[in-house]
């Protein structure tokens, strides 16, 4: 592939115009300095705008080990010398303007520096965690969270977020699900498209835009047993058809940069591995921004058994088309060598040195290098009340309600004495989930606050905790279980802490707690009327007390608004209505646990025999909540399937509608789910795919037509020849309120003319 200057640039422009937003073409002026610069850096300064090093001039509190420059005076000397281009993970105004001034007024060239951070789900005021606003089914909300969450981190220093993770999630025990969209590719798709047209805003160059970094690339979700850091041996389809679509989405929403993946795939680690950085990303993909490496990953090649030491680490990652070092220093360390003893073209680090310079330029930092750098905006753009009012609104949407037999709503009106029993009813150091290291937890509301603000009444309410998040408590079970015989009404605050899911927090079972297990089985033998709030990081395998309580809800971690988010549900004064982005199996070892698995040879079929068929012989392998379910206060039912033509012809498209009604009593929003099976395939399909939604909003008794357009594109998959394509032939539809249910249909895609008569 030829990687001179004419193709990053016409990728820019093409890109610019492509997407329309958020990013425009480059002027000549700014190629022209641009191309001057390159003229003029030494190797070494070349090599500085491709290091990214942790910001220590910022109070940091560091979401990864702690190696390499520490102090400021040493990395002012870097700075000063060009020997870095970009800091990482600190915040603050006045730090970010000392290391900048350095850059522009104190290095030989002046080229300002890039400030990036892990702004996942909020600097101050924090939303709900990814996998949980992703239950909102939402694109539109996402993007809304995004771009508060920009409107804070610029008005705090940064530049650019390492978001949105892209990772579609293939197994519950890998920690990292809590930070993306779930299982699914499409729903992956199109929040992180949300996400990042919502980061980014309409215009790079504003001050409060985010450049956003999907992550990490690629199949990082899919490492084997869902381990941290794991290897993945994937196909070549299955990378294409379920790993690489959000991050196409990303690009075409306009992303500038993204990340390689820790893991390998298929003998490679992403970092070293070429085909995927080059050859897929840019020639396939069609991507023209930068990559980084994830955190020391180019230095992991060694342990890997990749690299023979660091230079040859170095060597490799610069090679397959990694771009910015993150934190080795291996680059500055010895790109200078590689290039004298011919081991690195200058070419190759010159591509790589202009993407960067070029991004930099397109949002505008050599205009204005002090651009989200302003101690007012500072003081007045964060943790607004607005900003409040959105995570509330966003954890409220995030929430699911599992099951529920009656007893929710609740009635503030009825003056019912509740007992809040758990280790979470209290806690506001599990509020806001493992990738929110900015925000104060003491600003969070926890679930006892909200409920006592929406009971009026604050005597109604008894609070304890029963038993730690993982040990029992001496005596705790017996106080809960006297407070549960006391109450009216029992709310189970149960699940994981915030340090269970996340970076490096892959688990084997995806289970409560024994020792909350234990307390929610004795609180379940009182018998009184019991709802459950599960707090997690993924879907969860519940058991026993917990999932036989009167009514589950999923609530995640939501946030700073959390216990008002979920006061507002339980009292009603938010119908709910999100819709789970992972299917919760009945059991841990059901994993990797997805909606849209294969058929097999030997399906389990309704009311068959289960000898001889693809299942656990300890477990029936279905979900015991599905992908796509959720329920709300009020009842839903679809009817009157149509088709605009059970043929679909090969270049047109055909219209399904389906009527939704409203049959319950109160108001309330629905997310009416599209989903496809192709019956028969050169490459077998999955029994479901997920292709459209719609949110509708219905007064009790109301209806309204339902309407998704489907052409060949909807059907298409990846086949022979990593080839995009659809084939004729039969196709099932659904249009249901979850992956498992629905009106069914068929369609039939024509190749050429129809068959006559
Ligand atoms: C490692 C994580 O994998 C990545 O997602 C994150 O952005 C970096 N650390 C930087 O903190």
């Amino acid at each position: 592939m030829n990687l001179d200057r004419r193709t990053v640039l016409s990728g820019i422009i093409a890109s610019a115009i492509a997407s329309g937003l958020p990013f425009r073409a480059l002027a000549a002026a700014e190629v022209a300095r641009v191309d001057d610069l390159i003229k003029r850096m030494t190797i070494e300064e070349k090599a500085g705008q491709m290091t990214c090093l942790a910001d220590s001039f910022r109070p940091f509190n560091p979401p990864n080990p702690q190696v390499g420059i520490q102090d400021e005076k040493r990395l002012s000397d870097e700075i000063r010398k060009g020997r870095v281009g970009c800091l990482f993970n600190g915040i603050g105004v006045a730090g970010a303007r000392k290391a900048q001034e350095l850059a522009v007024n104190g290095s030989r060239l002046g080229i300002p520096l890039l400030f990036a951070g892990d702004v996942i789900h909020g600097l101050k005021t924090i939303f709900p965690v990814p996998l949980g606003e992703a239950s909102s089914f939402d694109p539109g909300l996402a993007q809304r969270t995004a771009r508060a969450m920009a409107i804070e981190a610029t008005a705090a220093g940064l530049h650019l977020t390492f978001a949105p993770m892209a990772d579609v999630a293939r197994d519950q025990r890998w920690g990292r699900v809590v930070e993306g969209a779930g299982e699914d590719v499409t729903l992956t798709s199109l929040l992180t498209a949300a996400r990042i047209r919502g980061f980014q805003g309409r215009d790079l160059r504003k001050d409060d835009s985010l450049l956003a970094c999907p992550k990490h690339f690629a199949a990082y979700g899919a490492v084997a047993g869902g381990l941290e850091y794991g290897n993945v041996d994937i196909s070549d389809e299955t990378l294409r058809e379920t790993h690489l679509p959000p991050f196409s989405a990303g690009f075409s929403a306009g992303a500038l940069t993204t990340m390689a993946a820790f893991n390998e795939i298929n003998g490679v680690p992403a970092t070293a591995d070429r085909t995927l950085l080059t050859d897929i990303l840019r020639g396939e993909m069609g991507f023209h921004g930068f990559v980084f490496s994830d955190y020391t990953a180019d230095e992991e090649l060694i342990a890997h058994g990749f690299a023979e030491d660091e230079r040859d680490a170095a060597r490799l990652a610069v090679l397959a088309g990694v771009d910015m070092s993150m934190q080795s220093g291996l680059y500055i360390r010895y790109l200078p060598d590689l290039v004298k003893s011919g081991a690195v073209p200058m070419g190759t680090v010159d591509v790589a040195v202009r993407r960067i310079l070029y991004v930099k330029m397109a949002m505008g930092l050599f205009d204005n290098p002090w651009r989200s750098l302003d101690e007012n905006a500072e003081k007045s753009r964060i943790e607004t009340s607005g900003h409040r009012a959105l995570a509330r609104e966003a954890g409220a949407r995030s929430i699911v309600l599992l099951q529920n037999d009656g007893v929710l709503p609740l009635d503030a009106g009825r003056k019912q004495k509740i007992a809040l029993i758990g280790p979470f009813g209290e806690d506001k150091t599990n509020l806001y989930g493992p990738w929110a290291f900015y925000g104060d937890p003491g600003k969070g509301i926890d679930v006892a606050s909200g409920l006592r603000e929406a009971m009026g009444d604050a005597e109604l309410l008894s609070v304890m905790p029963g038993c730690g998040i993982q040990d029992a408590i001496d005596g705790g079970i017996e106080v809960a279980v006297k407070a549960a015989k006391d109450a009216d009404i029992v709310i189970l605050a149960v699940g994981e802490a915030q340090d269970m899911s996340g970076e490096a927090q892959s688990r084997t079972t995806i289970e409560i707690p024994p020792a909350q297990q234990a307390l929610a089985d004795a609180v379940a033998a009182v018998k009184k009327p019991t709802v459950v709030l599960l707090r997690h990081g993924r879907a969860l395998a519940i058991h026993g007390g917990v999932a036989n309580a009167n009514a589950v809800l999923a609530t995640w971690f939501l946030g700073s608004e959390a216990g008002n988010a979920i006061a507002d549900v339980l009292f009603g004064k938010v119908d709910p209505s999100g819709k789970l982005p992972v299917s919760f199996p009945w059991e841990s070892g059901q994993e990797p646990f997805f909606y849209d698995r294969k058929s097999t040879g030997r399906p389990v079929l309704a009311r068959g025999s289960t000898e001889y068929k693809a299942r656990y012989a300890t477990t029936d392998n279905s979900a015991r909540y599905p992908f796509g379910h959720g329920l709300s206060y009020t009842q839903f039912a679809l009817d009157r399937l149509q088709l605009s033509d059970p043929a679909l012809r090969w270049d047109e498209s055909v219209t399904i509608t389906a009527r939704l009604t409203n049959k319950g009593k109160r108001r309330g929003s629905e997310t009416v789910q599209l989903y496809i099976r192709d019956r028969v395939a050169s490459r077998t399909r999955p029994i479901r795919e997920f292709k459209k939604m719609e949110r509708v909003t219905l007064e009790p008794g109301e209806s309204r037509a339902v309407r998704f357009t489907l052409a060949r594109a909807d059907l298409e998959f990846v086949g022979a020849g990593n080839r995009r394509l659809a084939e004729p032939g039969v196709f099932d539809i659904w249009v249901g309120q979850s992956s498992e249910d629905g009106l069914h249909g068929q369609i039939t895609l024509y190749a050429a003319e129809l068959p006559q008569g």
